[in-house]
């Protein structure tokens, strides 16, 4: 699928020409599932501002942390765990508000990040947040596609992606042009969903099918811990490693995200109709963990 930018917009003065040519919105085609996508996240995101302080992931939870806790221990430790440093040129795939990309900036100082999502409005906000910290030439985002990255080869020492991935058309391609854009030596994180067992049971295939339908993930990406692994390993990369998190995220976020406080914004910023919806998905994948099925994944692998 060939996608044209809308003309050129603004863009920081000494950027490598690749970056140049990207700071224009991709206009998805309609019935591509990168329309789907951008219009399932772009309800509300105008008026997202700093709730969760602009975190959509789960968290990485510990006794008595409050969500944005949770959600910067999520970032911090998988920066942590891939060796950020000063030398590191990160690619964040589905980067959403830009906030992870922000705190990595300040926590590791890397000498170049950038974020790339598929939702227009979450890129013109990341830009906005990016602005704010006066971290602009530091940390840059872009419009475009996991599964159509327009980079050259080796272009990076980390790939990231936070709850991004089982959104992406596939999850393989994906994993296929991290491999391409990370030098070799090169490092990818990842934090995702995964099943802990095959559905098999009439219910268990209810709760996987409704999950998936309501939250925009193709059926390529209904993933067992070892079907995971073995898509990484097959993509190009060693020393995978696929960690199960589903007791230090999902109940937590579930339990966060019923909360009185976070209900109440979510009717003001999404509107009745896509609250609803959104909080039927997280029950849906609540049922779904406790009934020992679904799984959240935190995967490192290393570029062969
Ligand atoms: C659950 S949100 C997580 C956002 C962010 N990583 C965070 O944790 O706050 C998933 C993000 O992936 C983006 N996304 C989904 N499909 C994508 C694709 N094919 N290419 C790039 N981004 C995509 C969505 O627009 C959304 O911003």
């Amino acid at each position: 699928m060939e996608q044209q930018r809308a003309p050129a917009g603004e863009s920081a003065a000494g950027a490598p020409w690749y970056l140049e040519v990207m700071d224009a919105r991709i206009p998805w085609q309609s019935g591509t599932h990168e329309r789907r996508v951008e219009n399932f996240y772009s309800r509300g995101a105008e008026d997202f501002g700093d709730c969760h302080g602009g975190y959509l992931n789960f968290g990485l939870w510990e006794s008595g942390f409050s969500y944005l806790q949770a959600a910067e221990n999520l970032v911090t430790h998988l920066g942590a765990w891939g060796g950020l440093s000063h030398d590191s040129r990160l690619l964040d795939v589905g980067c959403g508000f830009g906030a992870q990309d922000i705190l990595l900036a300040r926590k590791f100082g890397p000498a170049q990040i950038t974020g790339l999502d598929v939702t227009w409005p979450h890129v013109r906000a990341a830009r906005h947040r990016a602005r704010v910290a006066g971290l602009s030439l530091e940390v840059r985002f872009q419009h475009g596609s996991a599964t159509e990255l327009e980079f050259p080869d080796g272009s990076f020492t980390h790939v990231l992606s936070i709850e991004g991935v089982v959104h992406f058309n596939t999850r393989e391609r994906f994993l296929q042009q991290a491999s391409r854009v990370l030098r070799p030596g090169g490092v990818l994180l990842l934090a995702d969903y995964a099943l802990k067992r095959k559905p098999v049971r009439r219910m268990d295939k209810l709760f996987v099918s409704a999950t998936q339908k309501g939250w925009q993930i193709p059926a390529e990406n209904v993933d067992t811990l070892g079907s995971y692994r073995e898509k990484v390993a097959r993509s190009g990369f060693t020393q995978v490693e696929v960690v199960s998190a589903g007791d230090r995220t999902i109940p937590q976020y579930f339990e966060e995200q019923t909360g009185g406080a976070h209900l109440a914004s979510m009717l003001r910023i999404r509107g009745a109709l896509a609250a609803a919806g959104g909080l039927a998905i997280d029950w849906f994948a609540w049922q779904a963990w406790k009934r020992g099925q679904l799984d959240y994944v935190l995967v490192r692998a290393v570029k062969r």
